[in-house]
């Protein structure tokens, strides 16, 4: 049976209002509420999580407008052995894809969201991916039983009202269903962070359909983000000629003016937020870097052969641990007010502290658990987050909010690694650069549940977000080559040029060699002076790299001693992560293009021949 139900005056698309009277029908919430966006709406939701006890509001003179939620201890990341794909075929989700039959799938969720939403309200969430209106932007609705959902959607996203005017009475939406899988019965007290032990975060991507049940964690449950922007636009981009990639964006102006943008992948907390927002060093003066973006970038290309990206997002949801004055300041003034955190340490006068914030806690701090901090554990949890809008970002740059997007001269691809990597290599042409991309491995970290700290192969950092088969999105970014290459040929344009860094190399006692941070501008500048041609390159077996004479070391005392072991390429080591990307091919089956086979075998013999 459906719900009948009214929708407000500013809705006027009945398949819309059709859909949520079906999934009310089926979760048979208490309430529905149509959110519209208003400070209002915002206030109210977040005084009843105060009310229930999912947030404290922060000391107002030191936090602004700001608050910090706490979640259950259970419900703190991406849950990526939970997340599926649930394309018509297996193989169209590829070997690193959960899959299940689209029908199997249904009747789980069918039977999951039967009642899921009994006691609650049910959110109705209007947002747009890109600008509101522009051709490039996407429109989703997130039905959710979260305020906590609601209230970071309207930071992470265009949500509110003036959706429903772009929609109009028979726009494009992608539906998205959330519930956190706690139904309450008659008279039954909430509990702060409800969630439920089994998690499914559900993509149909040929429906262009999101279904996400029992976790409140931002990355499963603001489905604008990972699920839309990543997951299905992926799928988008391939059928449409375009990209949708983990990427940040950012701009670098020279001292004489001339800007060039940049598109850098990294697996999750490798630093994006903060490579986004980089603050040239001592040296640099004149220098800038502005912000695009710092988790996701859509690509298009012209009809002149360049690569237009922008950031479909409206915020920053970042990782606070690590963060301080001196590692990301554009981001500590971003946080100045008007701030939800999440699992963050608190003092007693509501001051948030996280690890890293300062160099010792301060005295009283109550932990993420709710707890007097007693430093047997972490304070805040390691993948504690803040949820900002872009606008607050003091490197923002004019651009953020252009339709058509900014010209992108290079793609960086980056890994945690603590050997073999070396601190920088540019790609001999488009071939190599979408492989040095494809065989991207990183260390594993908080950002997602498992185990940390182990080397994982993450394609272009696009391993829990690609929405379709990896060997048929590897042969998306070749075809992307082909294009650009006649295209670029035909208008006398450039193709942009693709790196490979690793800021993370250790010495023989554990510890990171390069400073990282700011200092990452020095391999920026070489980088964009390869893109003006006026920089030297050496060639080796894996790729183009810097002497230490190409770097830039102005009020630096970095030692040739000391990269010299940043950039070291050992034979044995390479012939071993070689053979490791055989084995990624291996496993990623029949769709893996033969270009990229053949090239491996290049590689190979390069390097033992070298
Ligand atoms: C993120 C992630 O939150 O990659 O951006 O996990
Ligand atoms: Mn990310």
């Amino acid at each position: 049976m459906t719900t009948t139900i009214t929708a407000p005056q500013f809705v006027r698309h009945q398949a819309l209002i059709d859909w949520v009277a079906n999934i009310a029908s089926l979760t048979k919430p208490a309430n529905i509420e149509w959110c519209d966006g208003s400070e209002e709406e915002y206030d109210r939701l977040i005084n009843l999580m105060i009310e229930n006890g999912t947030m404290i509001k922060l000391n107002e003179e030191k936090h602004p407008n700001s608050y910090l939620a706490f979640s259950d201890p259970s419900d703190v990341a991406r849950v990526e052995d939970r997340t599926f794909i649930c394309s018509k075929q297996q193989i169209d989700a590829g070997a690193t894809n959960n899959w299940k039959a689209p029908d199997e799938m249904r009747a789980i969720l069918n039977e999951k969201f039967d009642g899921c939403m009994a006691g609650r309200t049910m959110y109705v969430v209007p947002f747009s991916m890109g600008p509101l209106g522009s051709h490039i932007a996407h429109i989703g609705v997130e039905i959710t039983d979260s305020p906590y959902v609601v209230v970071s959607m309207r930071k992470m996203a265009r949500m509110g009202k003036a959706v429903y005017d772009v929609l109009g009475t028979d726009g494009e939406f992608v539906p998205c269903v959330h519930s956190v899988g706690k139904p309450l019965s008659d008279g039954k007290k909430d509990v702060a962070w409800p969630c439920n032990d089994d998690k499914y975060i559900v993509h149909f991507p040929e429906t262009r359909e999101i279904w996400s049940y029992g976790s409140g964690y931002g990355g499963n449950a603001l489905l604008g983000k990972k699920c839309l922007a990543l997951r299905i636009a992926s799928v988008m981009g391939r059928e449409q000629g375009w990209l949708a990639e983990h990427m940040l964006i950012l701009g670098v102006t020279n001292p004489e003016g001339k800007k060039h943008y940049i598109a850098a992948a990294f697996p999750s907390a490798c630093g994006k937020t903060n490579f986004a927002m980089l603050i040239p060093p001592a040296g640099y003066e004149g220098w800038k870097v502005e912000t695009v973006g710092d988790d996701i970038a859509w690509i298009k290309p012209s009809a002149d052969g360049k690569l237009y990206a922008i950031n479909p997002e409206a915020g920053f949801f970042g990782v606070a641990p690590g963060t301080n004055t001196k590692t990301n300041s554009n981001c500590m003034s971003m946080l100045g007010s008007d701030v939800l955190y999440t699992n963050v340490a608190v003092t007693e006068d509501g001051e948030v502290w996280w690890e890293g914030k300062t160099k010792e806690p301060p005295a009283n701090l109550i932990n993420w658990k709710r707890q007097q901090h007693d430093g047997s554990e972490k304070a805040s949890h390691a993948n504690a987050r803040f949820t900002v809008s872009a606008a607050q970002c003091p490197s923002i740059d004019p651009q953020w909010e252009n339709p058509e997007g900014v010209p992108i001269s290079a793609f960086i691809f980056g890994g945690r690694r603590a050997d073999t990597v070396p601190l920088v290599s540019e790609a001999f042409d488009w071939v190599d650069g979408v492989y040095k991309a494809a065989t991207m491995g990183s260390e594993t970290t908080a950002a997602a549940t498992g185990q940390q700290g182990v080397v994982r192969r993450d394609p272009f950092a696009m391993l829990p977000f690609a929405g379709y088969n990896m060997a048929d999105y590897f042969t998306n970014w070749l075809e992307m080559g082909d294009k650009l290459n006649k295209l670029t040929a035909q208008h006398g344009t450039t193709m942009p040029k693709m790196f490979k860094v690793n800021w993370f190399r250790r010495d023989e006692h554990g510890d990171f060699v390069w400073p990282g941070f700011g200092q990452n501008m020095r391999v920026l500048e070489w980088i964009i002076n390869r893109c003006e041609g006026n920089a030297n390159a050496v060639h080796t077996p894996i790729g183009l790299v810097p002497t230490y004479d190409d770097i830039n070391w102005a009020e630096s005392n970095f030692s040739q001693q000391q990269f010299d072991l940043v950039t070291s390429q050992d034979k044995n080591s390479w012939i071993q992560e070689l053979n490791d990307h055989k084995a990624l091919f291996e496993k990623l089956g029949e769709r893996m293009p033969q270009a990229l086979i053949d090239h491996q075998a290049k590689l190979l013999d390069a390097v033992q021949k070298s």
